[in-house]
């Protein structure tokens, strides 16, 4: 970490410097639950707590290790403004299923402050005003129409026309009493829960495939199973998808955060541009100090071709509005967004009762992730949820006569086979040391990454999932698949989903 306005070398969310979760062994044996829960993020850790506490013993799955992921790289808004959603759910959905969205946002709010209240939970927790903004008068009538959607809808809040940070603005919306945490600092007594109520946790434990059935049999990487009465897909992308084609109904976007000081005082409040390219701000407590968290730049995971101006412009933006003085860290995030915009939580597809995933949470998964924790919860329990109806996954088919589903899908063709037909970007004597590109390798494409000593290791650039040509993030040193986001480092493994199998070391 570099301790100047120059970006630093490698990214690192600021949640996990100094906090110390702790580490688990990865399974080496078959075994037996009523639940197993996969996914170590706020959803995973949450809906395992909630099952352990309803006395189920439950078994909790980490691909990696726990509460990094999506959910260790969060800009941890606890929130149910979701940038301008409400005027747009009105019309998709009608009013009472907007309400429905906002009052399940809410309530998991209402949640999480109560639990890191019983529970003492030290996580920066603080309540903050959520502010939606623009400064270009032609997004001006968005802020309008969605500040009818709050009135009609009920929604404590209402019209600004500045902002406490003194940013200038055209016009803005405010939703009362939202809140901020440390996401990492609030999981860890979670787990620690988990644990003492005789739950199971495991890392480095890869869940690949399911045998229905009932029980139902969860397959690890390792070849281990997991025989449970029921299966959570909490892994983001789901581990399975059981002819639910949620690769076809979904896309992933990455996004980009500097923490940095700022010289001016910073009053509090959380922060959201209407505009594009898209900005964020909040500040968390750093040794009696405020950081400020700059966020925003949002692409479709694998399209952009050089991820660290997507940093410079953040940092630009930080400098030239906010005072920003040193950048302590930075770091970026994966979201999955699903066709119009709200989660599938429920059960995978109408033919697995048993099955169940929570997904596509855009970027609010703090609150999503504990709505559909408490979802998952009332369904296992065979108990009413008001939310089942908006969130169920079964309300999408993959159905070509739907707009969105018909971009989402005519831009992932286009990388498949625009990347069979691209030629190599580089010859390998040509890299530069912490360079990666796709090179021509023994007449296969190869992704090559030569380190700072000059160490080249190339991988089959076939992405493992369906096919597409995966590309070079310069800003995480990692090769994503532009088609559904999958991502792995530099060795081939697997970082992200839905792909489960590294790529090919070729020799
Ligand atoms: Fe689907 Fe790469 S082809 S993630």
């Amino acid at each position: 970490m570099t301790a100047n306005s120059n970006l630093p070398h490698s990214p690192e969310p600021y949640w996990r410097v100094n906090v110390q979760p702790p580490s688990f062994p990865a399974l080496s044996d078959d075994i037996e639950v009523d639940a197993a829960v996969i996914g170590g993020g706020i959803t995973g850790i949450t809906t395992a707590y909630l099952l352990a506490k309803e006395g189920l013993k439950v078994a909790l799955l980490e691909s990696d290790v726990v509460v990094n992921g999506t959910t260790g790289h969060t800009t941890a808004k606890i929130t149910a403004q979701h940038d301008l959603i409400y005027d747009e759910l009105i019309h998709h959905f009608g009013t009472e299923k907007a309400r429905a969205y906002y009052q399940a946002n809410d309530e998991a709010l209402q949640v999480m402050r109560q639990l890191v209240q019983e529970l003492s939970i030290e996580c920066d927790f603080s309540d903050e005003d959520a502010f939606v903004y623009t400064t270009e008068e032609k997004n001006a009538s968005k802020i309008e129409k969605e500040l009818h959607a709050y009135e009609k809808l009920g929604i404590p809040g209402g019209y600004v026309s500045e902002l406490p940070i003194g940013l200038p603005i055209h016009s803005g919306i405010v939703m009362k009493n939202q809140a901020q945490f440390n996401p990492v600092k609030y999981l860890i007594p979670l787990v620690g829960k988990i644990q003492s109520m005789g739950g199971q946790i495991y890392e480095h434990t890869r869940a690949v495939d399911v045998e229905d059935g009932s029980p139902a049999k969860v397959i690890t990487g390792d070849g281990h199973k997991i025989t449970c009465k029921y299966a959570v897909s909490c892994s983001h992308f789901p581990f399975y998808e059981g002819n639910g084609f949620y690769f076809a109904r979904m896309h992933p976007e990455r996004s980009y955060t500097v923490a940095a000081k700022i010289a001016k005082p910073f009053p509090g409040g959380m922060y959201l541009s209407a505009d594009s390219p898209k900005r964020s701000i909040r500040y968390t407590p750093m040794n009696g100090e405020k950081l400020i968290l700059i966020g925003g730049e949002g692409h479709k995971t694998g399209q952009s071709k050089d991820t660290m101006k997507h940093y410079e412009a953040l940092k630009t933006f930080g400098q030239t509005d906010l005072g920003l003085t040193e950048t302590l860290y930075r770091w970026s995030a994966q979201d999955l967004f699903t066709l119009d915009k709200v989660p599938y939580i429920g059960r995978l597809t109408e033919s697995h009762p048993n099955i169940l995933v929570a997904t596509g949470f855009r970027k609010w998964g703090m609150a999503f992730g504990t709505v559909a924790a408490q979802m998952i919860r009332d369904s296992i329990l065979e108990k009413e949820n008001p939310y089942s109806e908006l969130f169920t996954p079964s309300r999408f088919k993959a159905d070509p006569g739907i707009k969105t589903f018909v971009a989402e899908n005519t831009n992932v063709a286009g990388h498949l086979i625009g990347g069979k037909l691209s030629t190599a970007s580089k010859k390998i004597e040509e890299l530069h040391p912490d360079e990666g590109a796709i090179v021509s390798y023994n007449g296969q494409k190869g992704a090559a990454y030569k380190d700072e000593n000059g160490q080249v290791t190339v991988v089959d650039a076939t992405c493992t999932h369906l096919g597409c040509e995966v590309a070079w993030n310069n800003g995480d040193r990692t090769w994503d698949c532009p088609c559904h986001g999958s991502r792995y480092s530099v060795n081939g493994d697997v970082v992200e989903g839905p792909a489960d199998k590294p790529l090919k070391k070729l020799e």
